[in-house]
């Protein structure tokens, strides 16, 4: 019985040492992160919207590069695709002092004065994805992207032996042409890719060219009104040629309404951009004829970039991403499992 008592009594005690220990640590806990919180490097992320699956992406590897983990408090705001927001979210991120100003800007243009009073504020912005247009490129200290030109360019050359080896190459080509947000450097470099190769061939033309603001519901109904405008019995198109995947999707669900062939096995080629992984699916079966990749994961591009700036290092004024292009015939189930977006 005695033994029993002390037994029961070391036991209390243990657990009235355990909760002090557990009321000191609830004590110490907020103040703790409240001081590392002084030391994360701020950035204010200005960020498109989220129209496609490329930008669903994108945003996911700004999250991730710019955790407290990694020593970053990140305030992220989504301009819903307005360039007005963006505007809204730069001033409110001078007035609150960030230490960096991330900008994946809607279109290249109207930049100057919002870059100069973040200048004037004396905070860094890097430009991701597309470039501004700007008169003095002072205003930014970097840019980090894809070259949009040399996408459009690949697309087109790969076209141009995809018909070869079709025995295609002396036939009239019509290609239907789904541009992407206007004014974003994705959309006309993509889109002067395409112009320069058509001016090229005598037999290549664009019969068409829709706004599908890189949504798939845009290029969905644009793509059905078109259809309906000429009559289903009157499509004509050879190639589509999508500024982006979503688009392509959308493309895709107006052409199996009207019952319209695509793909690898004959009637309309299709090429798309990104090269999401739900694309390279539809281009492993067949559905999708070439997929141009633009790779969204720019976060830890971006962090070495702040990275650098922080030790006081030399960075490049603009870095292109590296990227290749699959095509139907030669893209494998493993390149597809292995699409991290
Ligand atoms: O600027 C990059 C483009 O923007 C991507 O191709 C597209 O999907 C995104 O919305």
């Amino acid at each position: 019985m005695k033994r029993h008592k002390t037994y029961i009594g070391v036991r209390l005690i243990a657990a009235l040492m355990l909760l002090a220990l557990f009321l000191v640590a609830c004590n110490t806990e907020p103040k703790k992160v409240e001081e590392d919180k002084d030391d994360l490097i701020v950035v204010g992320f200005s960020q498109v919207g989220s129209e496609s699956s490329w930008r669903v992406a994108n945003s996911e590897s700004m999250k991730a590069a710019f955790s407290e983990s990694n020593g970053y408090e990140l305030i992220f705001e989504d301009a819903k695709q307005k360039q007005d927001e963006q505007y809204k979210a730069i001033r409110t991120f001078i007035q609150q002092k960030v230490d960096y100003i991330v900008l994946a800007p809607i279109t290249e243009t109207g930049w100057d004065d919002v870059l100069q009073e973040a200048k004037d504020a004396g905070i860094p912005v890097i430009i991701v994805d597309r470039q501004v247009a700007v008169a003095d490129d002072s205003l930014y200290t970097a840019w980090v992207g894809s070259n949009f030109l040399a996408e459009g360019e690949q697309a087109m050359d790969w076209l141009e032996k995809e018909l070869w080896a079709l025995r295609r190459n002396e036939e009239q080509i019509n290609i239907l042409h789904i541009q992407g947000t206007l004014g974003a450097t994705s959309q006309l470099m993509r889109t002067k890719g395409l112009e320069i190769e058509v001016a090229t061939h005598d037999n290549w033309s664009i019969v068409k060219t829709l706004e599908g603001e890189y949504t798939e519901a845009k290029a969905y109904e644009l793509t059905k009104e078109y259809i309906e405008e000429i009559g289903p019995e009157n499509f004509d198109v050879d190639v589509i040629y999508s500024e982006n995947d979503n688009m392509t999707f959308g493309v895709m669900r107006a052409l199996d309404e009207y019952e319209i062939a695509y793909g690898r096995d004959g009637g309309v080629i299709l090429i798309s951009f990104d090269a999401v992984h739900s694309a390279l699916e539809e281009c492993l079966e067949g559905k999708i004829n070439l997929c141009v990749e633009c790779n969204p994961l720019h976060g830890p591009r971006v962090a070495e970039l702040i990275e650098a700036l922080e030790l006081d290092k030399h960075i490049p004024k603009w870095s292109y991403v590296e990227e290749a292009y699959f095509a139907t015939d030669t893209l494998t189930p493993t390149i597809v499992n292995n699409r991290q977006y």
